[in-house]
């Protein structure tokens, strides 16, 4: 990995926390982002924590400039600070939709503008959105979620155009149900029902993500961009 500087957002939550721990044994350097609540993995000369609130473009512009006085340069950002609230499109409060598109689609909007102008100094990034399947195939209760992780995929879309001919590659990947993070707070009955739907007949693990992610970000994942891919077990294809 050649010691790559890898800024992960939402590093204090289940998937964040799940692949800064993969990527922390790797030759990489590693900016993990939280807001809230503490990251696990602990600091040291490879590895530092960054407070930041995502959804102030300030912080995101502050949050940049700071990694990249940390450690000289970012190679790849990884977009996974999410949130979803469950309820019904018609009983979604306009406070928790905004809320949703602004950590969802406003920060890593906020982010790739931001690093941006340092990868195309460079020549060279990777940027990396973490999206659902649930912007491909809707779910009951998700509206602002669902609308949200489509958004992502537009801009995934859109970014890879404009910055492929600096060197930078823009994808997402679309997770199905993952054992770590947000499905915490799924009952378990509903996880049961989610799992019987899986064709795989289980929950993705983490590794996956680490290892695509570590595939689009070495040499070889060079001209792959503007893609979308699945990681959901066949849930969706
Ligand atoms: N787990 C799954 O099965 C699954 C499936 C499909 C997609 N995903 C996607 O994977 C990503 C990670 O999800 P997860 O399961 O790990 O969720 P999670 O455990 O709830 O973690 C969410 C993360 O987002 C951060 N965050 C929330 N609001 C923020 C804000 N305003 N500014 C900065 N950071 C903020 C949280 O930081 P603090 O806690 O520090 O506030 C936390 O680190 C999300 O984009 C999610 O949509 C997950």
């Amino acid at each position: 990995m050649d010691q790559k500087v890898i800024l992960i957002t939402g590093a204090s939550g289940g998937m964040g926390g799940a692949i800064s721990t993969l990527f922390s044994t790797e030759n990489v350097k590693l900016a993990l982002q939280y807001n809230r609540n503490k990251v696990k993995l602990e600091t040291c000369e490879n590895v530092a924590h960054f407070q930041a609130d995502l959804t102030d473009e300030l912080q995101v512009s502050e949050l940049i400039e700071r990694v990249l006085l940390k450690f000289g340069r970012i190679d790849v950002l990884i977009n996974n600070a999410g949130v979803s609230h469950s309820a019904m499109s018609w009983k979604t409060e306009a406070s928790s939709w905004k809320e949703t598109m602004a950590i969802n689609l406003d920060a890593p909007f906020f982010l790739s503008k931001h690093v941006t102008p340092h990868f195309r100094a460079k020549k060279s990034g990777r940027i990396i959105n973490i999206t659902s399947v649930v912007a491909q195939t809707g779910f009951v209760g998700t509206a602002a979620y669902a609308a949200s992780k489509a958004g992502l995929i537009g801009l995934t879309k859109t970014l890879s155009k404009e910055l492929v001919s600096s060197g930078i590659t823009v994808n997402a990947l679309a997770l199905g149900y993952f054992n770590v993070g947000m499905i915490e707070d799924v009952p378990a009955d509903l996880q049961e029902q989610i799992i019987r739907t899986i064709p795989a007949g289980r929950l993705g693990d983490p590794k996956s993500v680490f290892k695509t992610i570590k595939w689009l970000v070495s040499d070889e994942g060079d001209y792959i961009t503007g893609q979308t891919i699945n990681l959901n077990g066949g849930l969706y294809s």
